[in-house]
């Protein structure tokens, strides 16, 4: 279906939960957010009849975020019902990757059809700065685990904060090696984000894609490699989002850009987002948000059919630069 501007709507993107095993800086505060109480979070159950009746609006793909989503009790069964329901295509997940080694298999078998992998740097000491929790093999073992398990494709998001001094080029080197399509996304000012220096959001903390393309380029030649090349229809990676992709010529996976701020997307827009407490977002950077859970439990699925309609007629034509959200990231899931 279309909504009020005459995009075609068909990619949800399902937050499962707001906890998380990590802490990153840029999404969630130090000490964690308010956890959502155990009425608030839509049952697994829930969720499904909710996927159900996107599927008569037309959505065909499926994301699931939080939080950490593999945190999540049922995930599992979750991923496999979805997949027995009519109208889904495609199923992804956009992880940490922590808990990919033990669960990688079974989330295959289940139905998963790929998965987003968070990192935004290969240095471990900056690693447990970002994350303030985490240690870097785990996420590494997660990637190793999602090539051995056969997703494909498999993309790593890196998020890039101009104070934090990511080595930009070792990161689209990545690439080279093994099919990872490494993906560098401009710093959102979503929720509280908090920068290398502790505090908020801050326009000089962007690297817009333009510049750090050069960047990258510049350091390649430097060292002997070849440019990024934009990459042709057959090698990009199967997906339903907003990256704009390049290759190392010859490389296994490709490199992508995600420019929210530098170059709006909006006009392209595909999406809508359900958030873990059951609130549907026509989109991110905006706080309006149609309680689906309540429609859910007094009225059944033709009230949330109904939220549905209301989601597609109140998405915003753009995001007009707005800054903060009430929601933090991890409350929405990207
Ligand atoms: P693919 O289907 O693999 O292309 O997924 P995706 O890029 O849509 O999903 P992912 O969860 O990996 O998101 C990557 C980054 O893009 C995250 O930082 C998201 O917050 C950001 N992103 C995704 N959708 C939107 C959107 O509609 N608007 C904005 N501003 N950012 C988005
Ligand atoms: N800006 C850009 N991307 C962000 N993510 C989390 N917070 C931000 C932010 N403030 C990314 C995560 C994850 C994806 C869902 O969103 O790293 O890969
Ligand atoms: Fe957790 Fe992902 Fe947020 Fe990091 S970005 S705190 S891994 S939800």
């Amino acid at each position: 279906m279309k909504d009020g501007h005459g995009r075609v709507i068909d990619y949800l993107r399902i937050s499962l939960t707001d906890r998380c095993n990590f802490r990153c800086i840029y999404c969630m505060p130090a000490e964690g957010v308010c956890m959502m109480g155990h009425d608030e979070i839509l049952r697994i159950e829930e969720i499904e009849a909710i996927a159900r009746v996107a599927t008569r609006i037309g959505i065909r793909s499926v994301r699931l975020t939080g939080g950490e989503p593999l945190v999540r009790k049922g995930v599992v069964g979750l991923v496999r019902s979805l997949r027995n329901m009519p109208g889904i295509e495609n199923i992804s997940m956009t992880t940490n990757g922590v808990l990919l080694p033990q669960m990688a298999g079974e989330l295959k078998e289940a139905g998963l059809s790929r998965v987003n992998i968070s990192l935004d740097t290969l240095d471990p000491e900056q690693f447990e700065f970002i994350t303030r929790v985490g240690k870097i093999e785990s996420t590494l073992k997660g990637i190793d685990a999602a090539l051995e398990a056969g997703f494909n494709p498999v993309k790593i998001n890196a998020v890039t904060v101009r104070s934090l001094n990511q080595d930009f080029l070792a990161f689209a080197k990545l690439s080279i090696d093994r099919p990872l399509h490494v993906r560098f996304i401009e710093y959102m000012p979503v929720g509280e984000s908090t920068g290398a220096d502790g505090t908020g959001w801050g326009k000089q903390d962007v690297v817009p894609s333009e510049e750090l393309l050069q960047i990258i380029n510049e350091r390649a030649v430097a060292q002997g490699l070849p440019e990024l090349q934009p990459t042709d229809g057959s090698h990009k990676p199967l997906g339903w989002g907003p990256a704009r992709y390049f290759e190392f010529p010859g490389a296994q996976g490709t490199v992508g850009f995600i420019s929210p701020l530098s170059r709006h997307f909006c006009s392209e827009c595909n999406r809508l987002r359900l958030t873990a407490d059951g609130k549907l977002r026509p989109c991110l950077f905006s706080d309006r948000e149609i309680d689906v859970r309540a429609a859910l439990r007094e009225g059944g699925e033709e009230a949330v059919y109904d939220c549905f309609l209301k989601a597609l007629d109140l998405k915003p034509d753009e995001h007009h630069d707005k800054v903060g959200t009430e929601r933090k990231m991890s409350q929405i899931g990207g």
